[in-house]
């Protein structure tokens, strides 16, 4: 892990938030690779479940909402996390954190537990007697029930049907840890699924196969993933059934994701606290009821994490350390570098030429500096998978070596079928 943290600092992936002063504990910046990657990320998450389905909608809602939805959420009673303090050493811990009754850090004694609402809160209003207070919501998922009449109503939907969102969300966390895993601002995404009651079981299957899949599409080692189901005495409160996909991250298995079936709860709430009804009409059933609701819910944050820990390798190289990202090309920051052999005799005009060409369809970097052999090295530390090289020949008959980043192998192809070729190996979406 802390080689992983090192390189992404080193590289520009991550880095602490706010670092010049010290830095802020549970908030973190993805630098110039990282936001390619986490874009990557959402992208193919928005493309799988929401642009390539028909029964799916999308959702882009403000993170201040009324307060009054969280009351009616059950967050303002319910959303506490037990925290005790250590009385030698005052650190503070989640008591459904702590394996033994002392405290983990000095072997000291506890205070007894007390609860802590992990809302984070803020005052919106221009003068101080005007200004109330609101809450950055710690899910984004409620706006997807209280924003759900105004999306039946503007859209032709028909049950089963979902609606997704990816958003930023808000947690005081007590211990943030574990680099980006446990953050106290990180990003969701989720998907609430109407479906009727009679059918919740085979959805959550499907949701279940189809959350899967999606994590080896990305690239992510089937060994390192497991469920968790959650057992009945631990369900959040408005949890009929809840199980975890858990990636074995350096420190550990940690959740992934939820998939929770949230039964008719979240609409009948808001229903009741809004007093608007939240009922549906179902034309083909001639049936007016509240839908079920299956939720996968997601964190780009944590599957960035995945994906960051699946990629580090090291290995040697002619007796030299080879630091290598094996990124899933669709996932990768960098998909293709052009480097020119030399920068004289002309080829560096060459490369930049067609570096220029390929930024239009993909991510590119140029680089002219250094040995070729230390350029492919900086590229492989950052996951670029594929290298092209211009070279004497180039001139001769337009031809390139393209370097591959997990065999290192060259293949040579003329420059024009440079671009669909790496197109059809780096793109999200389908392009033939
Ligand atoms: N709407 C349901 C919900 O929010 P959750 O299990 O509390 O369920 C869903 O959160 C996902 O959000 C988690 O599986 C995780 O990926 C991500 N997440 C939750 N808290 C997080 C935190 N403090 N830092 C980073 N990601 C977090």
């Amino acid at each position: 892990m802390e080689k992983l943290v090192s390189l992404c600092k080193r590289k520009g992936f991550i880095f602490q938030s706010s670092g010049i002063y010290g830095g802020i504990n549970g908030c973190w910046d993805f630098g110039p690779l990282g936001v390619e990657l986490k874009r990557n990320l959402k992208e193919h998450w928005w493309y799988t479940f929401v642009l390539s389905r028909d029964n799916m909608l999308g959702l882009d809602a403000s993170i201040i909402m009324d307060p009054q939805v969280w009351v009616a959420s059950g967050h303002v009673e319910q959303f506490h996390d037990v925290l005790v303090d250590c009385k030698e050493c005052k650190k503070r811990f989640r008591q459904d954190h702590l394996e033994g009754e002392q405290c983990p850090e000095c072997g000291g004694e506890l205070s007894e537990p007390r609860a802590f609402n992990s809302m984070l809160s803020t005052r919106m209003g221009v003068s101080d007697d005007s200004a109330v207070e609101a809450y950055l919501r710690p899910e984004t998922c409620q706006a997807i029930f209280v924003d759900f009449k105004d999306i039946c109503s503007s859209n032709r939907v028909k049950i089963p049907f979902g609606i997704a969102q990816i958003g930023k969300s808000f947690r005081n966390e007590v211990n943030p840890r574990n680099f980006i895993f446990r953050s106290r601002e990180f990003e969701q995404m989720e998907i609430e699924f109407f479906c009727r009651e009679e059918e919740e079981e085979k959805w959550f299957e499907q949701w279940q196969q189809d959350i899967w899949s999606w994590y080896l599409d990305i690239g992510v080692k089937e060994e390192k993933l497991r469920w968790l189901e959650h057992p009945k005495e631990t369900l959040a409160h408005y949890s009929k059934r809840t199980v975890d996909v858990e990636y074995k991250f350096p420190f550990g298995w940690g959740e992934l994701q939820g998939l929770a079936n949230r039964g008719v709860y979240d609409l009948t709430q808001h229903s009741k606290h809004s007093g608007k009804d939240l009922s549906f009409f179902d034309v083909l059933n001639k049936e007016r009821y509240i839908p079920t609701v299956i939720e996968p819910s997601a964190g780009a944050d944590r599957a960035t994490l995945a994906v960051l820990c699946d990629a580090y390798a090291e290995e040697t190289v002619k007796d030299d350390l080879r630091v290598v990202m094996r990124f899933d090309p669709k996932m990768a920051p960098i998909k293709a570098a052009v480097l020119p052999l030399v920068k004289k005799h002309g080829l560096a005009e060459i490369a930049d030429t067609l570096e220029k060409r390929l930024r239009k369809k993909f991510t590119t970097y140029y680089d002219h500096s250094g040995a070729i052999g230390r350029r492919y090295r900086r590229q492989d530390e950052i996951g670029t998978p594929f290298c092209i090289c211009v070279d004497h020949q180039t001139k001769e008959d337009e031809t390139v070596t393209i370097r591959h980043r997990d065999s290192m192998e060259q293949d040579r192809m003329p420059m024009d079928e440079v671009d669909a070729y790496i197109l059809k190996r780096v793109s999200i979406r389908d392009v033939c």
